[in-house]
Order: C-alpha cells, then structure tokens, then sequence
C-alpha cells in the first residue's frame, strides 16, 4: 500500500461536470451527484471507471438514467463499467456528520455541517475520482431545515435561493472555474458575517465576508482587515487578481489543521481568524495575518495552478508559504520575521530531516498523503523557491512567477513545471538546483578562512556534505547560494555583499586587498537552508553580535554564542569568559537605540532546547534545559539593572497593534524571562502585577506563564482567575491548558495528568488535544522526564485519539521518532512506547506509517 511517484498515470476518465445535491442534516445528509464523464484522450484507455469511496454505500446508481449494471465494490472503491466514451453517471450516498469524529469529508462542528476534503476528504462524501489532475465545474444545491441551518455556502458564487412550505429552504452555488475535488466545500449552520468590499485592479467588485459563530463578530475585524491586505498585496506584489464575485471565509472550532483554501470558501480554525485585545496575543494576531494571506494566495498558487498529484505539494505549499512570508514581512518588519521563519525552520524542520520521517520537499512515495503535510513540504519547500528568488532577484522572480502562472493556469502541474518556468522566465540555470527537490537532509556546510599577509588574500574554503537519510545513504553535492561580507575589525565595515554560488563537496573562493585577517559573516539573511559551521572565534562572534549590517547574522552570532555556551556547558560547565562576554552583548542589545524592541526582543530569546537537542546528538535534553537555565539565571543576574529599567520602560506604553507598542510587549516579557531564573520572588512580584494591570492578552498571558513556571502563592490564584474570567472563550481556555503544560517545574506531568481529566478536556476537539499533549511533547522538561513517563503518556494519547482522529493522532508520533536524537536510556525508553504503538490490533494508516518508519533503524 505505498503509493510511488513515478507510477504516476494519468486518468483515464475526465470529469468535465458535476452537479451536487445536499439534503442536509446533522445525523444524516443525503447526497446524490451527477457526473458527466468522458474517456480522457490523453490516456490509455479503460473502460471501467474507477470511482474512490471512503466508509461509503451506493444508495443509488444509474448510468445515463438507467440502474447501473456490472458494477463493483474493490475494497471501498466502486468500479463501474462503462462502453464507449461518455455518459453521465448518478449516485447516491448517505452520510452521518454527527459522528465524523475524524473530521474528513461532511462533519458536524457546534451545530453547523462543515467540510473538509483536502487531500482525500472528498470521497468520504461522494464516488470520485478523488485525484487532484481530475478538475470539474462544480454547481452545488443544497436544502435544509431554516431554523437549524439558515445560512447555507459553498464554492463560487450563489445563483439561486428559495424557500419551500416545510420550514427548509435552499441555495444552489455554481464556481465557474474547473477544480478538483479538493477544493470543493460546503457550510451550512447558524453563521453571523461580518462584510466588507474589495474592487480589484481590473475592476471587479468582490463581496468578502467572515462567517462567524453569533457572539464572535467583534472578533472577525483583524482578520477582514488581513484579507483586504492580502487581496491587494497579490496584486501588487505578484500581479494576482481575485477571479469571483464573492469571498467567503468561515470559522469553525474543530478542525485538523489551521485553514484550508476551498474556491472561494476558505474554511478556517477559528484560531486563525477570532482575534481582539482583550483575547488574543500579538503572536495570534500575526498568526490571522498569515494564515488569511496563506488560503488567499492559494487562489492562483494551488487554485488557478492546482498539483497533478500529491508528491507535487510543495508545489502549491512550498510556493505559498514564501508567499505569506513576504506578505507578513511587508506587513510589518522584514527582519524580524525572517528571525521569525528561521526560528520555525529551525525547531520544526530540522529534526524531520535528521529523524527517521526525512523525506524531500517532493517525496518519492507515501502511505497516507495527510502524514506528507509536513514542515519540509511547508517551510523548507518556501525557503528552496526563496532561494531562486535569491539566486534571480526580485524582478527577474517576478517574470518567471508570471510565466509560470500564464503556462499553466487552469492546469493541474508538477514540481518541474515551476522549475522550468523559473528557467525560462527567471533566465535562471536550475539544473543542479533540483537536487533541491529530490535529496533530504540538511547539508551541513564548512567554511574555513586562512589570511596570507604578504598578499593580502583571504582564501575561503568551503566543503559541504548532505547527510544520509532513509532510502539515500548517498548524496550529491547540492547547489548553495551563500551569502557572505568580510569585515574590517578596525573600522567595522565591510566590502559588500558577495554571494558565493557553491555548487561541489568541496571549493575554495579567494579575495584580495585584506591587510589583516577580516571577520567572515556568512549565510547572511539564512540565504540558504543548511547547517553551517566555521572557526569563528569568540571575539568574532561578539564582534558580529555587536555590529553586522545584515540583522539576521547579528542575531545569528548571538544564537551561536550561547549554543556553543549551552552545548559545551552540559560537558565542561560554564565558560567564563564566553558568559561574560555574552552578557556583554545582551547588554548592548538592551542598549542599542538603533534598534526596535521588536529587533530587541528577538535577539534576546535563548536557542529553543528542541533546536539544541538537533546540534547535540546524543544529548541529553535535561541536561541542555538545566544549562540553559543556569545561563537565563546568569544573565538575570548580571542585566539584572537593565532587565528591571527594560521592563519598567517597556511598561509605561499604551496598548496599540503598532511596532512599538507591540515590541515594548514583547521585551517586557522577554525581560521577566531571564529575571525569573535570577530572582524569584521579585520576578513573581513584577509579573503579578503585570498581570493584574494588563488590559491585553499579551501581557497578560506572558506574565502568567512567567508564574507558572514559579513556585509562588499567587501562581494557582492568578490561573484559576484566567480560567474564570475566560471560561466561555475556546480559544483563551486551550491557552490556559498550554501554559500549563509548558511549565519548566518538576510536578508538570502531574499537572497534564489532571488536566486530561479536567470538565473542558475532550478528545474531540483538536485544538484543545494539541493544547494539552502537543505543548507537552514540546516541553522537553515535560517529555523527557527520566522516569519515561512523559514517552508513555504520548504513546497513551496516540492509542487512544487513533480510533477518533487519525490524522491528529499520527501528528504525535514524530516526537517518539526523535530517539535517535537522544541518550542511549531515554533514546530505549522512547523505542518501546513506539514498539507498543506498533503492537496494538487495529491501527489507522496515518499512524500505521509513522510508527512503522519511526521505528526503522536504517
Ligand atoms: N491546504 C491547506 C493549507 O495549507 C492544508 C490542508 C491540509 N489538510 C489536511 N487534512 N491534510 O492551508
Ligand atoms: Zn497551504
């Protein structure tokens, strides 16, 4: 049951039109679907058409009319066959939305029926072709009881509505454009909109509205506003103009991930759409910003351009991550969020490249597609096409994004087809480059400098070597835009930017005119994704920390002071003069009036223990917490003054959505962060009243995880007073599960323990599981107890969520693969909760997969 790329065939039966008819209920929807189909000339041909189900009966069947004869069940699969080359084909199916707990295909979401049929949800609904090469023009009739659902959506624009004498009434949506099945949604439910308008560049008037539960409109205005951006941005920026006449978003509480970009009718978690002051945090309004941008740019990047099969999502993925990245990034500072993606590349996609699950952006074969929706797909996907960006710069990007989009609109495309539209558009020589799309593994490059003094030169070399990964145990050398500037220690300056294309395991680059050996800063902006090390000493580094031009490097140098400060720590203990030398920099950080507190508070935060683990192998991940923590405590200690004055400044200003106001919150968090480790009863004085006086979640969310990690009075009064004050708010009270769980304190398995039984607990709402068990699994304090109780209690969940979730379950199961990541103890405790897994009677595919090659030691 593994599906391989290169057995690709095209389909033999086109789809041109499909009409859908709803009879809507929450416990039971009757569908029936009319296909037209014909025989695909650019195949070979077959006379059975092959139809996907998923846990469906045909209640119904007939071909051009009449009942249907020879047909077939293979497996869940209908196969029907069929002479000659078109017919239309009609089939009935009864579906159950109560208790679709997996929340695939029709299910129901607090009242409301909602769908979700990326990548295989569409054949829990109706027989289908469920292949995204297969695309159709969809027109969608639906009727239900007015009172249960009043406001009834799908894909593309309304065309026709009424009402019938039974207390139902009906609406029936046509979407112009062919699409695959994919993207085919429906909602219906008690909804409130919030409405606002948007002309495009050609004209074109689109009504937007954000679909809300009643009581949640005041909620929708940031996330309106995201969208009116977002809108205009494409234009701009990528010449992308809206293509209906209407835009729909709707909100839901359960749901699998974070949106979904059905034509038309994008489907969101209501975490990336409810956001005000008063609930949600600076990080969740950017979240909004993203994710609205994210499933907006998908109209053309997945939409218009859809995927020819699923080893092509990078394709539309990849694509759109660096799309939202340069959305958010001329939203609001270009510098930060490019800490901010690094940071993310960092903690969530290195470790799938070193770990069992490496696979490339576009993956040589899988068992379930849900599983491949992955970080490397998502973010590394997004830094490999920022790469030609960089490689062609903008302009030249531009044309080859507009020769992509004018080759292949309408058409469902593939990896290469954006490669070689980057080519021919981009002017660009990308044929080493799509290694990029086929080798996993994060290279790991070397750059060693020498300095002659007689000539002048600087000689750097550079080797570079692509670890093996599950199936490659042997790897070519990738191409590697590195961007790099040599600096004068003297003066502080450099030479200019060069950008140094590496293209072989090994290469030398030399430079003239250098009287003294320069200082190197490389991988300037992270210009591409790789692991470097070079021989920088110390003093270099602080030299970088304190005066590198590019913001990202600055913020590297430091990061690599305390990595090497933290790893060499659990070994040797503290390095005195390096300690010193890093509150140095800190220091000057907190100093520097040339940079925002948006800039400050980044550079301020420590290396995440989950990025530490990946450069310590085998670490052992107690012991990089308890370093870590002796370094915040050091540095509370010696910027103790300036900690106190950062946090008293940053305190005195107003609550606004702007820079400033947003980074003097964000230092003022940091700041007690570090103070914590040095003091205690101090810190829980200042973060008491930071929360007893903020009127923002911001604050008031930062000072209470502060506490939380406290052994203090006021810790499970202020917790039960955020539980009160927001107890009909979903959202607020998985923020209260969270911080829980990340607590850094030694009875916090205990806590996750009874807060699993807690009344707001339930297995049925994703959003409140990863609340719980995905923030414990991240706590590495939490996950990797000694005792292995931490292992046992994510293998425990996995077991239970599988008969309900799959797809969340299988999400859980990666953290168990790290293993090989971890001390020979921990590393054997973590194999038996994955053999375990692996031994129960019945388990899903999505977590069937994980645990199987998890545990592969190959
Ligand atoms: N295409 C969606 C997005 O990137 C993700 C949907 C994935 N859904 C799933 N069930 N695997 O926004
Ligand atoms: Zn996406």
């Amino acid at each position: 049951d593994t599906i391989r790329r290169l057995d690709y065939q095209p389909p033999a039966w086109l789809v041109p039109d499909i009409a859908l008819e709803f009879d809507l209920g929450i416990e039971l929807t009757k569908v029936r679907a009319t296909l037209t189909v014909r025989q695909n000339p650019d195949a070979a041909r077959d006379q059975t058409l092959h139809l996907c189900g998923d846990n469906l009966a045909a209640m119904d069947l007939l071909v051009d009319g009449n009942p249907a004869e020879g047909w077939s069940m293979s497996g869940s699969n209908l196969l029907l066959p069929l002479p000659g080359d078109a017919h239309e084909v009609t089939i009935e199916t009864h579906l159950h939305p109560a208790t679709n707990s997996q929340l695939m295909g029709l299910y129901a979401s607090n009242g409301m029926l909602c769908t979700q049929c990326e990548a295989e949800g569409f054949r829990r609904i109706m027989f289908f072709p469920d292949r995204p090469d297969v695309l159709s023009r969809y027109t969608v009739r639906m009727k239900g009881d007015r009172g249960a659902f009043p406001i009834l959506l799908s894909n593309g624009d309304m065309t026709a509505s009424g009402e019938d004498e039974d207390g139902t009434h009906w609406a029936e949506w046509t979407d112009p454009w062919p699409k695959p099945s994919y993207l085919f949604a429906l909602v219906a439910g008690d909804l409130v909109a919030r409405r606002d308008g948007f002309t495009t560049m050609g004209g074109r008037k689109v009504d937007l509205a954000v679909w809300v539960r009643p009581g949640d409109e005041d909620r929708t205005e940031h996330a309106m506003r995201s969208l009116i951006n977002s809108m205009k941005w494409d234009e701009e920026v990528f010449g992308r103009e809206y293509d209906l006449d209407t835009f729909n978003i709707v909100a839901v509480s359960d749901f699998n991930m974070g949106a979904m970009e059905n034509k038309g009718l994008n489907i969101f978690n209501t975490r990336y759409i409810l956001a005000d002051p008063d609930t949600a945090t600076d990080g969740d309004f950017d979240a909004v910003e993203g994710v609205v941008g994210h499933e907006y740019f998908h109209n053309w990047s997945g939409n218009r351009v859809t995927c020819r099969d699923w080893f092509q999502l990078s394709l539309k993925e990849g694509f759109t991550v660096l799309r939202d990245q340069m959305f958010s990034a001329d939203m609001g500072s270009e510098a930060v969020k490019r800490i901010e993606d690094v940071r993310i590349l960092r903690a969530a996609q290195f470790p799938e490249d070193s770990g069992p699950l490496a696979h490339p952006i576009r993956p040589d074969s899988y068992q379930e597609i849900s599983n491949f929706y992955t970080a490397t797909v998502y973010n590394k996907g997004a830094e490999v096409i920022r790469m030609m960006r960089t490689m062609a710069g903008p302009e030249k990007f531009r044309q080859g994004s507009d020769l992509y989009f004018q080759r292949h609109d309408g058409e469902a495309a593939t990896c290469e087809d954006f490669v070689k539209a980057m080519e021919d558009g981009a002017g660009l020589d990308l044929s080493q480059f799509r290694l990029w799309y086929e080798q996993a593994g994060t290279p790991r490059v070397n750059v060693a400098m020498t300095h002659d003094a007689g000539s002048g030169k600087v000689t750097l070399e550079v080797k570079q070597q692509v670890p093996a990964t599950p199936g490659q145990p042997v790897k070519k050398p990738m191409p590697i835009p590195l961007k790099i500037a040599l600096f004068d220690r003297g003066t502080g300056t450099h030479d200019g930017e060069r950008t140094l294309q590496i293209t072989k395991a090994s290469e030398t680059f030399t430079f003239g005119g250098f009287a003294q050996p320069p200082v190197l800063s490389a991988n300037r902006g992270f210009s591409a994704p790789i692991q470097l090390e070079t021989e920088a000493s110390d003093a270099d580094l602080t030299f970088l920390a304190a005066s590198d031009d590019d913001s990202f490097a600055r913020y590297e140098a430091l990061q690599q002071l305390f990595t090497r400060e933290l790893l060499g720590a659990t070994d040797s203990g503290p390095n005195e003069p390096r300690r010193a030398a890093i509150a140095e920099a800190m220091g000057a950080v907190i100093d520097d009036t040339a940079i925002d507190d948006m800039m400050r508070g980044e550079l301020l935060m420590l290396p995440a223990i989950n990025f530490l683990i990946e450069l310590a192998a085998p670490a052992d991940p107690v012991a990089l917490h308890e370093a870590r923590e002796r370094l915040k405590a050091y540095l509370g200690t010696r910027l103790r003054g300036r900690l106190t004055a950062l946090h008293d400044r940053a305190s005195t200003v107003a609550y606004s959505l702007d820079a400033a106001s947003r980074g003097a919150r964000k230092v003022k968090t940091q700041a007690l962060i570090l103070l914590a480790a040095a003091d205690r009863a101090e810190t829980a004085r200042r973060a008491e009243a930071q929360y007893r006086a903020a009127d923002n979640m911001t604050d008031r969310q930062g000072a209470l995880a502060v506490m939380s990690g406290l052994d203090v009075p006021a810790r499970g009064e202020l917790l039960a007073d955020f539980h009160a004050r927001y107890a009909d708010n979903a959202l607020v009270i998985d923020k209260w599960f969270a911080i829980q769980a990340s607590a850094l304190r030694s009875d916090v398995l205990d806590a996750v323990e009874t807060l699993a039984g807690h009344e707001d607990f339930t297995m049925k709402n994703p959003n409140r599981v990863r609340a719980l068990y995905m923030t414990m699994a991240g706590n590495p304090f939490a996950f990797h107890d000694a005792s292995g109780r931490g292992y046992r209690m994510i293998a425990d969940l996995v077991l239970k969520l599988d008969p309900i979730n799959p797809q969340t379950a299988a999400r859980f199961v990666p953290w168990l693969g790290r293993w090989r990541k971890i001390e020979p103890v921990r590393a054997a405790m973590m194999r038996e909760q994955l053999s375990r897994i692996a031994a129960a009677r019945s388990l899903s595919k999505d977590v069937r997969e994980q645990v199987t090659k998890s545990l592969d030691a190959s």
